[in-house]
């Protein structure tokens, strides 16, 4: 674990500052401000269009905000490209790669796009293909990888020129798990060689590995911490239940306590319950349990997961606005 004078030491790496970003009536970005430090692993989360991508875009300069700041290494997104695009990498969304090329050759290509000179590409090329397990690839064309070996690839691709931040749009979206697992060893590999990792995912157990997680709701910060901070932030505790018929008791406590805090993980329950709640409290799943004759469960109280956390912060948000 880091301690905090640590943490204060490592220079300031990203500094985002009340960017954001409007396509005509739509906020899709909304005065988002935060900051990365050299080192850190950073996940971005939130649902499908609360505005990852644009920030992403923004940050790596591809677009351009309408209205904030944000500077990589000190250098502002917007005079600045040039400087940006020398220090980071991205793997966007969309497969940024050329199909009909072999691995080999988008690299070489990457690498010239990047002007890495010659004399350091060849090196830089077998480092990458060895990091990245892809050497016994290299004469394969990209279209015929695998998804979790394109995301290497171009992984690969993004780190020709030795970028100090990397930038990953759900990386891993669509990726098997196994895959999964090892695209993560690299990152975590690449971070501990001190590249800096800025990610965007839709899975909240991903999330949990980052040291900060941003969440993101309808282009705003809704949070923002490490896990350990962030469930400081939620009032309430966590209470798991575990039994041999947890659909029908899913649905009674459901009933009880809103649809919106308790959750079913296979054959676990999770009922967030709020210091503020009134029958708030383990006896009265038991309660309830047993008077729907549940008599085996087992009910204890368990810290937070992301998804409890966001499952309070988010209760009630969408309700608001009707
Ligand atoms: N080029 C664009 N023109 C108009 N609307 C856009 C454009 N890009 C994104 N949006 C909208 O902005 C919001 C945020 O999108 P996006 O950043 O792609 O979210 P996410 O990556 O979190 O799914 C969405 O409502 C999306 O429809
Ligand atoms: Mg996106």
């Amino acid at each position: 674990m880091e301690s905090v004078s640590e943490k204060k030491e490592k220079p300031l790496l990203i500094e985002c500052d009340n960017l954001s970003k409007s396509f005509g009536r739509l906020v899709a970005v909304d005065q988002v401000s935060f900051k990365v430090h050299e080192g850190e692993i950073v996940g971005l989360v939130g649902p499908d269009g609360a505005g990852k991508t644009t920030l992403i875009r923004m940050l790596t300069s591809v677009l351009p905000p309408s209205g904030g700041n944000a500077f990589i290494d000190g250098f502002s997104i917007l005079s600045d490209e040039q400087k940006i695009q020398d220090r980071i990498g991205y793997v966007s969304q969309q497969f940024g790669l050329y199909g009909d090329l072999t691995v080999m050759e988008n690299l070489h290509f990457f690498g010239d796009v990047f002007g890495v000179e010659n004399s350091e590409k060849n090196q830089r090329i077998e480092e990458l293909l060895e990091f990245s397990q892809l050497k016994d690839f290299k004469d394969f064309q990209a279209e015929k990888l695998s998804g979790g070996m394109k995301q290497k690839l171009s992984l690969s691709c993004a780190l020709i020129h030795r970028p100090k931040v990397l930038f990953l749009d759900e990386p891993t979206n669509g990726v098997d798990p196994v895959s999964r697992r090892d695209f993560w060893n690299i990152l975590r590999s690449l971070n501990e060689r001190g590249t800096t990792v800025f990610l965007s995912t839709a899975y909240l157990d991903e999330a949990e590995r980052c040291g900060k997680i941003i969440f993101l709701h309808k282009g705003g910060i809704l949070a923002c911490g490490t896990l350990n901070q962030l469930r400081r932030s939620v009032a309430g505790n966590v209470v798991e239940i575990k039994c041999k018929t947890p659909r029908i008791a899913f649905l009674k406590l459901r009933n009880l306590f809103g649809t919106d805090v308790v959750k079913l993980f296979g054959n676990r329950i999770h009922v967030f319950l709020f210091a503020s709640d009134t029958p708030g409290t383990i006896e009265t799943v038991e309660k309830i349990l047993t008077e729907a004759g549940i008599v085996d469960a087992s009910i204890t109280s368990v810290a937070p997961t992301l998804e409890d956390i966001f499952m309070a912060l988010m209760r009630g948000k969408d309700d608001d606005e009707v």
